[in-house]
């Protein structure tokens, strides 16, 4: 297994691009489905789940072809296989996107239940009861979804629970092809639904109050051809911003958007960050100084994200005092903590709540990625430990961070990669 080897110590400064959102290339990949001949998708991030997502579409016989954009052209008018296998869903959950579009547009769908991950266990149970009140027909036996929809789905009235980002995005595209009104309450508010949404809406689809917690889907007979790029990764823009706050950096981050992660610029700001920003860039100046620890708890957008967490324990572990942080999203998302600790963090947890107690200084040590924010935290530790940090296991850093090293190359890190 590729390594990453991080000598720690230098603050980084300069500028770089942020890619497309690999949580909106996957469902907007996967909404392709959905039309009647080719949607071309822009903006996509070179990324090992977005390879994953091509590959299940290409193994359902769709048609895929990159332009001269390095745009992806999706042509689902040739599918022949409605089966999206356990050898390629258990890679990458995200696969459960291609349920809603399928049962919606061609009747039926067979697809591999996503096991549990490193974070939690992570079920599927609100996409499956709300395509139940859609009058799908599911059945669940030896660890596939089995779907049915012999009549075209109808609109529902559908409460969600819990706010589930993928529950909300396979619901809503099931419901662009269903006969009549979908109205999905307690919907997730995610900058990644409203894109799909918008996606959606390009294609032909009749979807509105994405970005609230109801949204309306009034259901059309087809979905047409349409270009689309998906919006800038908001996960991957404050990763380089806290990486930046806590090594004491100066950088300016383009092609990105400000308005997409307002909780994180505000924690930055507390954490003692002078931030920046236009409709397309955010720049982050530490003036050489200390981070401030933060409090912060995570919730579903708007509030600060649970994919940010790791990365602001690393902040939090070299800030000035001590700093509380809560996931109440996930039940096991503090796998960080033990790495950081090997590395001379001082956290303890106390249920979901890791308090951090600042140090002036960590020791480069060999730490293991066990999912993906937390390898990002690692890596983050490693850019401001004393001496030479090696990350292993980092195939989980490739699955949502295009070209790491060589971003933080340019903003002046001492970074390679080890091949295995
Ligand atoms: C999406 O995962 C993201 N993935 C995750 O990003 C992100 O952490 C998560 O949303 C929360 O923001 C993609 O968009 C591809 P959920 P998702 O359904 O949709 C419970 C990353 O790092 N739940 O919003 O799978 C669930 O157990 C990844 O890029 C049910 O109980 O997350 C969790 O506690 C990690 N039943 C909570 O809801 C369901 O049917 C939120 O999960 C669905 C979810």
């Amino acid at each position: 297994m590729d390594k990453l080897l991080i000598q720690g110590g230098q603050p980084l400064h300069g500028e770089i691009r942020i890619s497309g959102a690999k949580n909106s290339a996957l469902p907007i990949l996967a909404s392709t489905l959905l039309a009647d001949g080719k949607v071309s998708v822009g903006n996509l991030p070179h990324l090992h789940d977005v390879t994953t997502m091509i590959e299940l579409l290409g193994h359902m016989g769709v048609e895929l072809m990159i332009d001269e954009r390095m745009s992806v052209e999706v042509d689902s008018t040739t599918i022949n296989n409605l089966t999206a296998p356990y050898e390629l869903v258990k890679t990458m959950r995200a696969s459960i996107l291609v349920l809603g579009p399928m049962v919606a547009h061609f009747g039926e769908a067979h697809v591999s239940l996503p096991g549990g991950c490193a974070i939690g266990t992570r079920p599927v149970n609100l996409h499956l009861q709300g395509l139940e009140q859609m009058g799908a027909e599911i059945q669940v036996d030896s660890g596939y979804i089995h779907a049915y929809a012999p009549q075209r789905l109808k609109g529902a009235h559908i409460f969600l629970d819990t706010v589930t980002v993928t529950g909300t995005e396979n619901l809503m595209m099931a419901a662009a092809l269903a006969d009549g009104v979908t109205i999905l309450e307690n919907a997730a508010r995610e900058p990644e639904v409203v894109d799909l949404a918008d996606c959606l809406n390009a294609m032909g689809a009749d979807v509105r109050g994405q970005g609230t917690a109801t949204i309306e889907i009034h259901g059309v007979e087809r979905l047409n051809p349409c270009h689309y790029d998906v919006l800038p990764d908001r996960v991957e823009t404050g990763t380089y911003l806290t990486a930046a706050a806590a090594t004491k950096g100066h950088v300016l981050l383009k092609d990105t958007r400000e308005d997409i992660l307002e909780a994180v610029l505000i924690k930055l700001r507390e954490a003692g960050a002078e931030v920046n920003t236009g409709a397309d860039w955010i720049e982050l100046n530490m003036h050489g100084q200390r981070p401030r620890a933060v409090n912060l708890r995570t919730a579903p957008y708007p509030a600060f994200p649970t994919d940010m967490q790791a990365q602001f324990v690393a902040m939090n572990a070299v800030a000035d005092g001590t700093g509380s942080v809560t996931e109440t999203v996930f039940e096991n998302r503090f796998m960080h903590v033990q790495e950081l600790i090997r590395m001379g963090a001082d956290i303890g947890l106390e249920g979901n709540t890791a308090i951090v107690r600042g140090v002036d200084r960590l020791t480069a040590a060999p730490v293991m990625a066990t999912d993906l924010r937390a390898s990002a935290s690692l890596v983050i530790a490693g850019l401001v430990a004393e001496g030479e940090t090696m990350v292993d296991r980092i195939y989980h850093i490739d699955r949502g961070y295009e070209c790491i090293e060589e971003k933080l190359q340019l903003l002046g890190a001492t970074i390679r990669r080890m091949p295995s």
